[in-house]
């Protein structure tokens, strides 16, 4: 009798032990806890005067810039279900662009930019281009879009022959004494043109006019200038920016770009002998309220990062100086390891400006049948756009989601934060897609898109080329 008891209880205690592990396997291991309600944020009322004046602030040699995703500028939208749709719409439009812009360059290296079609996209307020900072430029608070995909800085400038909405007061050059163009013939000029935009200086050579065109529709126009940046109360004298006279936008609300690619006229360029060619930002989600930073200089003490930075080398290309390459080598769907032959031969950028990563189709295959396989047992949904995993999660409060881990050459890893794996084509969760694209060609260039890259410290050392990841709750405060 007693034996009996005792076996019954020792099976007993074999069985929770077994299922504590099998839980605890399941999820801390490979999978994550999403919960769905917390997505219906768009529902509530967004402060649309949230989004200007970003704060900043110097700590230990660096400047931090406070980051905010621009759907907290979006007071009183009435349909995000449309919102959401166009986004994916403009992304891909985006990535053509990039695209044939890379394929040209690749060929033919002096490619002429006014030359791209440039769509009409008249009314459009959202652009792919999220994420805004704010920075002084000639003694005004500009707030500006982030894109590590151009080089140029630009802000929209009186007299302005067509410019598009923007909440804050145009730029105004005969405000500024510190304001003076550039001239067509200077080496300003002559170098800003080197990569990817168009010199055209007409019959009068004293302005150096420019032309930028981003692909999602979006375009700026104008002439290059010289004015007095503040960076968080770090002075830059003389920086070089675009005073944009005919700008088309997709920048709905901002003031203008700041361009942190790797060209002789992007700002980590013309900021390098203060901030070391260096740079890292933080994503923050679209939560409403939430921040993030974008770092530079300084060193990683000032990170909250949650694990250790792990590191990746840039992949050179010096046709085109602007993208940032790197060496995909792996992906890993919660906790398997994928095969491909494209592996560490795909091309791959990483981009602030893109939405939904692409990745080679035969990668981008492999990951979702084994996603499909883990993420089992939920209804499907149509595809919409380049988005073509989709379920209807409109039953379920929360969902556990296999961990997604990107890896590079050096053994460098980028976990996927749990608010980067599904993209809401609907509101009420009836269509949840899987984040991720395929390219439609395998002689594309991948790309790691900024939905991806949320809640993650990304750095990058343009000096010692090497680019960096760790997972951190982004906060500004
Ligand atoms: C810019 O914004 C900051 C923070 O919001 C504010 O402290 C500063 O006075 C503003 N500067 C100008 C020139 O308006
Ligand atoms: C980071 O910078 C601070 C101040 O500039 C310095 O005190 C600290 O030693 C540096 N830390 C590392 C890891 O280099
Ligand atoms: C550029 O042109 C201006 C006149 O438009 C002239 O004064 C100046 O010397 C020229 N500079 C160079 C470097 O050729
Ligand atoms: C040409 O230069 C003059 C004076 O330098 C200026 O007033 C005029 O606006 C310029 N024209 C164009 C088309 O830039
Ligand atoms: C990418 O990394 C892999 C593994 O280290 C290496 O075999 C491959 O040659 C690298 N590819 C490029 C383009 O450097
Ligand atoms: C999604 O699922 C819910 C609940 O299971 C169902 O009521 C609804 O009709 C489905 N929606 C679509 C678009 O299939
Ligand atoms: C780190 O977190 C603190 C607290 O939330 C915040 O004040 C600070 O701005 C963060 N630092 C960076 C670099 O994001």
């Amino acid at each position: 009798m007693l034996k009996g008891m005792t076996l019954f209880s020792f099976m007993l205690s074999l069985l929770v032990f077994l299922l504590i592990l099998h839980n605890g396997v399941h999820c801390f291991g490979e999978k994550k806890l999403l919960k769905l309600q917390q997505h219906f944020q768009w529902k509530q009322q967004r402060d649309a005067s949230s989004c200007l004046s970003q704060k900043s602030r110097k700590e230990k040699g660096a400047t931090i810039l406070e980051m905010k995703h621009r759907e907290n500028c979006y007071g009183g939208v009435e349909d995000w279900n449309k919102l959401l749709q166009k986004r994916l719409i403009l992304d891909d439009l985006r990535v053509q662009s990039l695209q044939a812009r890379i394929k040209n360059m690749d060929s033919a290296k002096t490619e002429d930019v006014s030359d791209t079609r440039i769509p009409l996209t008249s009314g459009v307020e959202i652009g792919t281009l999220n994420y805004i900072v704010t920075v002084e430029l000639g003694g005004r608070n500009m707030t500006v879009i982030v894109d590590t995909g151009s080089d140029l800085t630009w802000v929209q400038c009186q007299p302005c022959k067509s410019c598009y909405d923007q909440k804050e007061p145009l730029f105004n050059p005969s405000a500024s004494p510190s304001y003076q163009t550039v001239l067509c013939n200077s080496s300003t000029c002559q170098s800003a043109f080197a990569t990817g935009n168009t010199r055209n200086c007409g019959n009068n050579l004293t302005t150096c006019n420019y032309v930028v065109s981003y692909g999602d529709g979006s375009y700026t126009r104008g002439e290059l200038a010289h004015d007095h940046l503040n960076l968080g109360n770090t002075p830059v004298d003389n920086f070089v920016f675009g005073c944009g006279r005919n700008n088309k936008g997709l920048f709905g609300g901002a003031s203008g770009l700041m361009g942190l690619g790797q060209g002789s006229i992007s700002l980590v360029s013309q900021t390098s002998a203060m901030f070391g060619g260096f740079f890292s930002y933080c994503l923050p989600s679209t939560q409403a309220g939430a921040s993030g930073s974008l770092v530079l200089g300084g060193n990683s003490s000032v990170y909250n990062t949650s694990s250790p930075i792990s590191y990746t080398r840039m992949i050179p290309n010096s046709q085109l100086s602007t993208f940032y390459f790197l060496n995909l080598t792996g992906v890993n769907v919660g906790g398997v390891t994928l095969q491909d032959s494209s592996f560490g031969k795909a091309v791959t950028i990483i981009d602030s400006g893109t939405v939904i990563t692409r990745l080679p189709p035969t990668i981008y295959k492999a990951v979702k049948a084994e996603f499909l396989k883990q993420f089992s047992g939920f209804p499907t949904a149509p595809a919409f756009s380049i988005l073509d995993t989709c379920f209807n999660l409109s039953a379920y409060q929360d969902v556990d989601v296999p961990i997604i881990k990107l890896q590079f050459e050096g053994n460098a890893e980028m976990n996927v934060d749990i608010t980067g794996v599904f993209y809401f084509v609907k509101t009420d969760a009836s269509q949840v897609c899987l984040a991720l694209a395929s390219l439609s060609f395998k002689d594309e260039i991948g790309i790691i898109a900024n939905y991806q890259q949320r809640n993650q410290r990304v750095t990058y050392d343009t000096k010692e080329s090497k680019l960096g990841f760790a997972q951190e709750s982004c906060s500004f405060t």
